[in-house]
């Protein structure tokens, strides 16, 4: 295994369950007794909130101030003044201040590099570093993808998000090829799941057949569940939330099969 998996968790259609994954898989690999930072990039603060920070616009510094620094190439800022913790892992927040952040990269120096530069100074700390996107391909998921090691794409079995998928392969590959040659596809994974649902059977059976030879679909997808979405709206992980009910179950046997992957 490489020293720090810096996995991008990215899909350019909201609301595929990014920031539910990214939460319940540090907290998972946390509990494992891996080191964990998850860092939050997007404006939404999705995972900001489910880690416990209800209000994120109040914190004091977050993410977008990090790059406002790199921008401005000036780093004062210290790791007791951005790092929260929760839940055995470290985090960097986001709030509503990174929308502004998007429009001044675009003429920044290096400006797809600012993260990977600032993971740089700290991913020794870590084992597993989880960046969650938000639901477009601009400037900041760019970054991610830089930065990361491995992309993970959530993904439901939706006839419109199949769509979508083949676009941001394809964007994944180009930046693989262009921008970051270790970047790596860890997988697919199928978020709120349904096998009742007859399409939801054969949508997955066909992003089997169109990608399963090249990218991994990890056998466990993530099945719907009301419980989600409680436990994001309460602030905590699934696994705080109910830890036996089949999402936990679900995050649970997903993360086991991400660690032996990993230790091949
Ligand atoms: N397994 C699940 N079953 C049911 N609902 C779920 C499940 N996973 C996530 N959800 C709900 O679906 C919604 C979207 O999830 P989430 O915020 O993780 O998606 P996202 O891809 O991060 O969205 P965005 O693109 O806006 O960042 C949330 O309300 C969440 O509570
Ligand atoms: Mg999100």
């Amino acid at each position: 295994m490489r020293k720090t998996e810096i996995i991008a968790v990215v899909n350019q259609k909201g609301g595929v369950g990014k920031s539910v994954t990214s939460v319940n898989l540090a907290t998972s690999l946390a509990r494992q007794g891996k080191k964990v930072l998850i860092c939050d990039l997007d404006a939404q603060a999705n995972s900001t909130m489910c880690m416990g920070f209800q209000n994120p616009d109040e914190l004091p510094i977050t993410i977008a101030n990090i790059f406002t620094e790199y921008i401005e190439d000036k780093i004062t800022l210290t790791k007791d003044q951005y790092l929260l913790h929760s839940e055995g892992c470290d985090i960097i927040p986001s709030s509503i201040e990174l929308a502004g952040i998007e429009p001044s990269l675009v003429n920044a120096l290096s400006r797809e590099r600012i993260l990977k530069s600032f993971l740089s100074d700290i991913q020794e700390d870590y084992q597993y570093i989880i960046l969650d996107c938000g639901p477009s391909l601009g400037m900041l998921t760019l970054n991610a993808l830089v930065a990361a090691t491995s992309v993970l794409i959530p993904e439901q079995a939706h006839y419109l998000s199949a769509k979508g998928l083949e676009m941001l392969i394809g964007t994944i590959a180009r930046i693989k090829k262009n921008i970051n040659p270790t970047l790596e596809f860890m997988g697919i994974l199928i978020t709120m799941y349904n096998h009742r649902l007859n399409f939801s059977k054969a949508i997955l059976e066909s992003l089997e057949n169109a990608y399963g030879n090249h990218i991994k679909i990890f056998n466990g997808k993530i099945p719907q569940s009301v419980k989600a979405v409680e436990n994001t709206a309460t602030g905590k992980s699934i696994f705080l939330y109910d830890p036996k009910c089949k999402v936990s179950l679900a995050y649970e046997a997903f993360t086991k099969e991400v660690l032996a992957d990993e230790s091949v």
